[in-house]
């Protein structure tokens, strides 16, 4: 049985849906988990989909992922802006590492500009709202399989 690709989401991201949805989009997270779920069968990929609200449970599931998983992708919420922790937990892993937001970070608040992750991540995706998680799936696919990707 081919190791999951965890999909991790921060905090505040259980209340998608109905949280500041001009800025998140308006699909649930439970949506998410569902497209990502199906995108990532078409790709020959399972999941491992969590969310949590609390620093010390991400990094659980990232030394979970150490051992069970294939890669990482992980929407960190705002800890991606203040969570040194996190970061280690990732370099510890030594797996692939796709930072992911649903918004633009870039044009919102400065403080949303710097990211703990990724410089330890092999590439970020934001902005593309849902979507994004089809986009770091694919290309989670193409690092773990660069022979098959086009
Ligand atoms: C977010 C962006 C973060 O800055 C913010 O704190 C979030 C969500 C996003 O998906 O756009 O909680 O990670």
């Amino acid at each position: 049985m081919a190791k999951p690709i965890y999909i991790l989401n921060g905090p505040n991201l259980n209340l998608l849906g109905t949280r500041e949805p001009e800025i998140y989009g308006s699909q649930t997270l439970d949506d998410i988990a569902k497209l990502s779920e199906t995108h990532a069968q078409s790709l020959g990929l399972s999941t491992a989909f969590h969310q949590s609200n609390a620093e010390g449970q991400l990094i659980d599931w990232i030394h979970q992922a150490r051992n069970d998983g294939a890669g990482i992708i992980l929407n960190a919420g705002a800890y991606t802006h203040t969570s040194i922790a996190i970061a280690d937990a990732l370099s510890a892993a030594e797996l692939p590492v796709i930072e992911l937001h649903l918004s633009n970070v870039f044009a919102r608040e400065p403080f949303r500009h710097h990211s703990y992750i990724a410089p330890v991540a092999n590439g970020v995706i934001c902005g593309f709202g849902a979507t994004g998680y089809r986009l770091a799936l694919s290309a989670m696919s193409d690092i773990l399989n660069p022979q098959s990707s086009s």
